[in-house]
């Protein structure tokens, strides 16, 4: 069965052939879906016919964003931490400890549901591809469920072995580093596509440059691809490392050095930028201008988590990036799907180009610049056809 969507006032396509710019902008468009994938694409006045026709009353379509870097899997909250935060208290990743305790504490099926929950809250504005990483468990059994459960609604799931070492590994962060590469690895990789690590030598909790090249090599060995939570609280090791073990990306790039962003620039690395963080945490934004200048491949994700941001929402991040980080509005756009797709290494989401997946999000807005310009007005909502 065939849909024909038009009505498109302004379809963002991503496909530099469609249309003007890397959006591949097209106006007064049409779509026709089949089987869930584009079957055609362009000028309405040239569709074809299909059996089924939904009309978008002069909206704007853009493909799905791809939101490459999510903590869904937790029980509990913090937002009493976030409000120390406001009253200047730094953030330094020490209350984590606090979300590892109540999600250990948590059944299957209330994380299940908090899961299901944050999905379908970010389904609602507009995110159709998520990425889910474990890292709230740090026990061989709690990382083992956590990406299990992450599966149920995710092909694309990250081992977080190596978030923080848990509280019971204090002063005894080699053995952890031994338990996350070994059996841990092993019960995780089944249900895990990538491995992450926070590399950050300037928190107490996470990891320096040696444990992390462990977890990674540890991981490639074990078939996971790589990514890493890199120079979020310090220029700090993450990035390069990030660009020589070839990860498809360094995520938060919040502080970063000439030798980074030259690194970023040479390497197949994306640079995962995540201003909610910023925004949540009190801290100077990345940025991302320097590393557009230097052409790095730039992506924008939430990292919704309960601890340094909750915010489930692309178009926050989108606003966020464009008003705090000078990005313009088709440059967000661009890096919160394909950006975010080439993060995940996929090619058949964050565009719209025949023989991709339908992956649509429709705005109640003309124009794709309202995201940023109508900043926390919820107007992207995924289409189903
Ligand atoms: O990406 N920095 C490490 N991990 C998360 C925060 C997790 C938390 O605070 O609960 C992040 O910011
Ligand atoms: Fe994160």
């Amino acid at each position: 069965m065939s849909t024909l969507v038009d009505g498109i006032a302004e379809l963002v396509t991503n496909d530099a052939t469609c249309g003007p710019g890397p959006l591949g902008v097209i106006l007064d468009a049409a779509l026709v879906i089949q089987d869930g994938h584009v079957a055609w694409v362009g000028r309405a006045a040239d569709a074809p016919a299909a059996d089924e026709r939904t009309d978008l009353g002069g909206r704007a379509v853009i493909p799905g964003f791809v939101d490459s870097h999510a903590h869904l899997v937790f029980a509990g909250d913090r937002a009493a931490e976030f409000e120390a935060r406001m009253s200047g208290q730094p953030y330094d990743g020490g209350g984590i400890t606090s979300t590892v305790r109540a999600t250990r504490a948590a059944t299957d099926q209330e994380l299940r549901s908090g899961l299901v929950r944050l999905v379908a809250e970010m389904r609602a504005q507009g995110t159709t591809t998520v990425e889910v990483k474990s890292g709230y468990g740090l026990t061989v059994a709690d990382e083992e469920r956590a990406l299990r459960i992450a599966a149920e609604v995710t092909p694309e799931t990250t081992y977080l072995g190596a978030h923080v070492v848990p509280i019971e590994y204090v002063g005894r962060a080699g053995e952890y580093v031994a338990l996350v590469t070994g059996e841990m690895l092993q019960a995780c990789a089944p249900h895990a596509r990538w491995i992450d690590v926070f590399c950050e030598p300037a928190s107490a909790h996470a990891f320096d440059a040696d444990a992390a090249r462990a977890v990674l090599e540890a991981g490639a060995r074990a078939g996971l691809g790589l990514r890493v939570h890199a120079n979020q609280l310090s220029l700090g090791p993450g990035v390069q490392l990030a660009v020589e073990l070839g990860a498809a990306s360094a995520d938060h790039c919040t502080y970063l050095g000439d030798a980074d962003v030259d690194a970023l620039a040479a390497g197949s690395t994306v640079a995962t930028l995540l201003p909610s963080i910023e925004f949540s945490t009190r801290s100077p934004y990345p940025d991302a201008r320097r590393l557009l200048a230097a052409g790095v491949t730039v992506a924008l994700a939430t990292d919704c988590n309960p601890g340094s941001g909750y915010s489930s929402s692309m178009p926050f991040c989108l606003a966020l990036a464009v008003r705090e980080m000078g990005m313009t509005p088709a440059e967000a756009l661009w890096a919160g799907t394909l950006g975010g797709a080439r993060a995940l290494r996929r090619d058949d989401v964050g565009q719209l180009r025949v023989g991709a997946r339908a992956d649509l999000a429709v705005l109640d807005a003309p124009s794709y610049r309202h995201l940023a310009y109508r900043p926390g007005v919820p107007l992207a909502r995924t289409l189903e056809v």
